[in-house]
C-alpha cells in the first residue's frame, strides 16, 4: 500500500483531525495532538469484490462456532457456553475485586488444547507476585507462561513466535504504544493497543482475554472506551470486604448477557457456587425483624437473595435519610413513599437502610414487595416468617402487581423448603400451580400483604 497522507490524533482522548491544533476540540487538552499517517482505504478492484452469502446457508452458522471450555461451567455459561475461538473478550470490574484471579483460573482450566500455550501478559504485577497467587489458590499451569512485557508492539511479536489457544492482557491500561507521546492508561494508548491486539487476534484466530480497571464512577477514563470493539464484555462485581462476586455479561455477540455466575472468594481464590439460592441465603438470621427473602431471575435461573432493612429514629438535626446498597437509590425512595401513604406503618422522621446480602444488585420490579415488607417488618419491630417469602411488583398506589415468571421463581422457594409466598392476588386466581409443595398467599395491596403477617 502507498504510503498514506498525515492526520493528527489527540493523545488524551484519541480524536482525530486533518489539521494540527493547539487543543484538542474534544476533550480541551493543549499540546496534545501529534501526527498519525492513515494508510487510506484500498481502491476499487474487481478482484476484491467478496460474494454476498446466502441467508439459509448462515443461518445456522451459530451452532457451528468453535467454543473452548474452562472446567468452569457457571463461567461457560456467561460467555454464552464456553469462549468463542478467536473472539475478544473484556474482563471489567472494580480494582481489588479479583479479575487477576479470575484470569488464573481460567487459563488454569483450558481444556483439551493440546500443547499450545497461554500466555498472561503481566502489566501490572511482577511474574513473582503472579507465582505467589497462583500456588496460593492451587493452579497448576502446565501450559502457562508469564510475559511481563508492556510495550504492545514487542507483545505482538513475542506472540508471533509460536501459536497460542488463548491470550491474557492483565490488564489493558498497563500496555502502551511507543508511536504515541501519551502515558500508559489514558483513553488514546488504550485504544491504539487495544486495536493492534485485537486485529492480530481476528488474523490468528486466538482468544483473547484483556482485563481492565473500572473506577467506582464506572467510566472514568476507562476502558468502556473498547466496548464497542469488542465480542464480549463480562463485569466483575460485588462487594470486595463480602465473600461473593458476581460475574454477568455487558455485551455478548455469542449468547445472552442475561445470565450470571456468582463466585465466592476464598484463601483458594473463587470457587464457583454451583447453588447460589442456598448460599445467598444460608446464613439468614431467624426470628429477627428486617429480613425477607425475595426470589429474582438472573438470565434464565431463578436466585434467593435476602433483602435487610434497618429502620430507626432520624438524630434531631437531620432529614431522614435512605441508604441502599444493592437495589437503587431511587426505588428505595418510591417503595419507602408508598409504604408512608398506603399503609398504617409510619416512616415519618425514620431514616432507612435497605441491603440486598452477599453484594447482589437486584434491578428487578419483582422484589419491590420483599422490600417493601423488609422495611415495614423493621419499622414495626416484628419479624417476617423465616419460611415465607414474597415476590411482586409495588404500584405508586399500593396495589401488587404481577412480576413476570413467578412460577419459575415459586418453585425455586419450595425446592429449598419454603412454604409459604405471598403473591399478587391476580395470580392466585389464574392458573394454580399444583405439583410445588408451597401455600401462595394472594395480596391485593401494601396494607393487605402487612395485615396478612
Ligand atoms: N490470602 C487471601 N485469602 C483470601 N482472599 C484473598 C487473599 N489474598 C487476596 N485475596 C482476595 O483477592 C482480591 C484481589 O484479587 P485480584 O485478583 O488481585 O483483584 P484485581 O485483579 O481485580 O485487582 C482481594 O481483594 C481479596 O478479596
Ligand atoms: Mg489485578
Amino acid at each position: 500500500m502507498a504510503k498514506g497522507k498525515l492526520a493528527y490524533s489527540c493523545t488524551a482522548c484519541g480524536n482525530e483531525s486533518n489539521s494540527w491544533l493547539g487543543r484538542c476540540p474534544i476533550c480541551d487538552s493543549w499540546g496534545s495532538l501529534v501526527e498519525i499517517e492513515l494508510n487510506g482505504h484500498p481502491g476499487l478492484n474487481e478482484a476484491n469484490l467478496i460474494s454476498p452469502y446466502k441467508f439459509s446457508e448462515i443461518m445456522d452458522s451459530n451452532k457451528d462456532l468453535d467454543r473452548i471450555f474452562f472446567g468452569m461451567p457457571e463461567t461457560e455459561r456467561v460467555f454464552g457456553g464456553g469462549m468463542v475461538k478467536g473472539s475478544t473478550t473484556l474482563l471489567v470490574g472494580e480494582p481489588g475485586i479479583g479479575k487477576s484471579t479470575l484470569l488464573l483460573h481460567l487459563a488454569d482450566g483450558l481444556i483439551g488444547q493440546n500443547d499450545e500455550k497461554i500466555y498472561y501478559i503481566a502489566g501490572e504485577e511482577s511474574p513473582v507476585q503472579i507465582g505467589i497467587r497462583g500456588k496460593r489458590i492451587g493452579i497448576k499451569g502446565k501450559h502457562l507462561e508469564i510475559l511481563p512485557e508492556t510495550n504492545v508492539d514487542l507483545i505482538i511479536a513475542e506472540l508471533n513466535k509460536n501459536q497460542q489457544s488463548m491470550v491474557i492482557i492483565d490488564s489493558i491500561q498497563t500496555l502502551f504504544d511507543s508511536n504515541l507521546d501519551s502515558v500508559a492508561g489514558t483513553i488514546g494508548q488504550i485504544r491504539a493497543c487495544a486495536s493492534k491486539l485485537i486485529s492480530w487476534s481476528k488474523v490468528s484466530t486466538v482468544p483473547l482475554l484483556m482485563s481492565g480497571h473500572l473506577t467506582k464512577e464506572g467510566s472514568v477514563a476507562g476502558p468502556k472506551v473498547l466496548e464497542h470493539s469488542v465480542d464480549v464484555v463480562l463485569q466483575l462485581d460485588g462487594d470486595s470486604s463480602g465473600a461473593f462476586r458476581t460475574l454477568h455479561g455487558l455485551k455478548n455477540r455469542f449468547g445472552s448477557t442475561n445470565e450470571m455466575a456468582v463466585f465466592e472468594m476464598r484463601e483458594n481464590g473463587l470457587i464457583e457456587v454451583l447453588d447460589p439460592s442456598s448460599g445467598l441465603i444460608a446464613e439468614r438470621p431467624k426470628g429477627v425483624p428486617g429480613s425477607v427473602v425475595v426470589p429474582i431471575i438472573e438470565g434464565t435461573r431463578p436466585l434467593l437473595v435476602e433483602v435487610q432493612s434497618l429502620v430507626s429514629q432520624t438524630g434531631n438535626s437531620f432529614e431522614p435519610r435512605r441508604t441502599a446498597t444493592g437495589i437503587e437509590l431511587n426505588r428505595l425512595v418510591l417503595i419507602s413513599a408508598v409504604l408512608s401513604k398506603r399503609s398504617l406503618v409510619d416512616l415519618k422522621g425514620k431514616d432507612i437502610i435497605v441491603n440486598v446480602v452477599g453484594g447482589i444488585r437486584v434491578s428487578e420490579t419483582a422484589a419491590d414487595l420483599g422490600i417493601a415488607l423488609a422495611i415495614a417488618s423493621s419499622a414495626l419491630d416484628k419479624e417476617f416468617p423465616s419460611n415465607m417469602a414474597a415476590v411482586g411488583e409495588l404500584g405508586l398506589t399500593g396495589e401488587i402487581r404481577r412480576s413476570t415468571y413467578i412460577e419459575r421463581r415459586i418453585i425455586e422457594l419450595a425446592r429449598l423448603g419454603f412454604e409459604k409466598v405471598l403473591v399478587p392476588a391476580s395470580f392466585v386466581q389464574g392458573e394454580p400451580l399444583t405439583e410445588v409443595n408451597i401455600k401462595l398467599v394472594g395480596v391485593n395491596n401494601i396494607q393487605d400483604a402487612i395485615k396478612k403477617i
